[in-house]
């Protein structure tokens, strides 16, 4: 069993620079396979989704070369095949083929998405959007079957903003017949990059990043070259580990619009924090933090997935504050582990009142899901004494190089195989 060690109460200085964004590559590398030429993706992170996608296009019988952090797709010989269920469980995005192969083959055949348990994830909005596109959707136990004889433009409107179901729905739509609308959609950047990506293959997309996107259906995608845009959420977690133990910390490689919700709670709370050329945070922790309230929404409200991080910042503030999580029922599982360290919270359903500021102590923590475990990390860099983070699988999924990027600036972590 591998278990991440962490020893406290080491001041991080240097530079960390972020990778590209998990929650884009996850989407653009099923993109890819709408076109039949090469696709090239840059900045691409090293990170076990990814190395999963990978392994489902070669199960389609693709091409694909990844060195460093350059992907190049080739679909010349794609097949269209049943989406095994170890494969589709491997991760949330697998459900990105769904949306890919109908458009590509007007079949597809996968099981159910795995991803993080923060909550039943049911997809009933993508569903709902290809069947108004014209497909038919057969639920057969834990396996999905979509066909379609030729899928046609539509209005959809969305019940609730969901990143997955407008992504999914516009790679469904990009080659139907006529044009598509999608209302109420959602508004994060990885929906802006995975549209730009398309519409360098050929596809007619206009108003991604806002609640309204237009498809105009198109005959044939091509070639396409795309970068992956930084990983806001890995971003933001060095962010608030530098809030806390930052002495002259670096950020580079970020784009300052996409964190600008945390950006300016942290300001709330006291944290000296200066932009460089919109790409770069240098970062100090103030001696003092000043409690706030922090409610997770949509973008570009306050990131769910940097929900869990904050929560230990707020352990450490001077008084009161008050954290809600109203995108999922069941993102709350790091809470009894911050108790178990030695912190002050009441957790009421989604809410918790977190009084601060408590020491913390090392000891054995599990990480319940993704970013929980980065909770469970940043918790162990404040902690007194030695933290043992299990299930570390869970943050590998989703950060890049992570014991080498906080060795780099001084934190003492490392991992250990039981
Ligand atoms: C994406 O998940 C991200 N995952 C999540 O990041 C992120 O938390 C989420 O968007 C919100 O920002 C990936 O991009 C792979 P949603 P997704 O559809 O697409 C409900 C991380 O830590 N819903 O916007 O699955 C759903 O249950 C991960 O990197 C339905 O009810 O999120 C949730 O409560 C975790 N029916 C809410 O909507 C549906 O058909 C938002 O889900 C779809 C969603």
């Amino acid at each position: 069993m591998k278990q991440l060690v962490i020893e406290g109460n080491r001041n991080l200085t240097g530079e960390i620079k972020i990778s590209g964004a998990k929650n884009s590559v996850v989407a653009l590398i099923p993109a890819a396979i709408l076109s039949y030429e090469e696709v090239t993706l840059y900045n691409v992170p090293n990170i076990s989704d990814t190395l999963s996608l990978i392994d489902i296009l070669k199960l389609l019988n693709c091409n694909v070369d990844y060195h460093n952090d350059k992907m190049i797709i080739n679909n010349k010989n794609i097949e269209n095949k049943v989406i095994t269920e170890d494969l589709s469980k491997k991760l949330r995005a697998s459900y990105y083929f769904m949306g890919a192969l109908l458009a590509k083959f007007n079949y597809a055949e996968i099981y159910f998405p795995g991803g993080c348990n923060i909550g039943s994830r049911p997809i009933d909005f993508h569903i709902k959007g290809f069947e108004k596109l014209g497909a038919e959707v057969i639920i057969d136990g834990n396996k999905y079957i979509f066909k379609a004889k030729k899928l046609k433009g539509a209005k959809i409107y969305l019940d609730f903003a969901s990143v997955g179901a407008t992504i999914n729905i516009m790679l469904a739509a990009v080659k139907a017949e006529g044009t598509t609308y999608i209302s109420n959609a959602a508004k994060e950047p990885e929906i802006v990059n995975i549209a730009t990506l398309l519409n360098n293959m050929g596809a007619k997309i206009t108003g991604a990043g806002t609640s309204e996107i237009k498809i105009e259906g198109v005959e044939h995608l091509g070639k396409g070259v795309i970068d992956v845009i930084p990983d806001r959420i890995e971003a933001g977690t060095y962010v608030i580990m530098g809030a806390l133990l930052g002495k002259k910390l670096e950020i580079s490689g970020i784009i300052e619009d996409h964190i600008e919700a945390l950006l300016s709670k942290l300001k709330e709370m006291g944290v000296d924090i200066k932009v460089v050329k919109d790409s770069k945070i240098i970062i100090n922790a103030p001696e003092s933090l000043r409690p706030i309230n922090v409610k997770t929404l949509v973008f570009p409200g306050f990131a769910t997935d940097l929900g869990q991080p904050m929560s230990v910042l707020l352990t450490q503030a001077n008084g009161m504050s008050i954290f809600e999580e109203t995108i999922y029922e069941n993102r709350m599982g790091h809470i009894k582990y911050l108790q178990k360290m030695g912190a002050n919270i009441t957790l009421t359903d989604r809410t918790a009142i977190i009084t601060g500021p408590t020491k913390l102590y090392g000891t054995d923590v599990v990480a319940t899901d993704l970013r929980a475990g980065a909770a469970m990390v940043i918790a162990g860099l404040i902690a007194e004494g030695t933290t043992y983070v299990e299930e570390i699988e869970h943050v590998l999924r989703g950060y890049e190089n992570i014991i080498e990027k906080l060795t780099a600036v001084g934190a003492k972590i490392e991992i250990i195989e039981e």
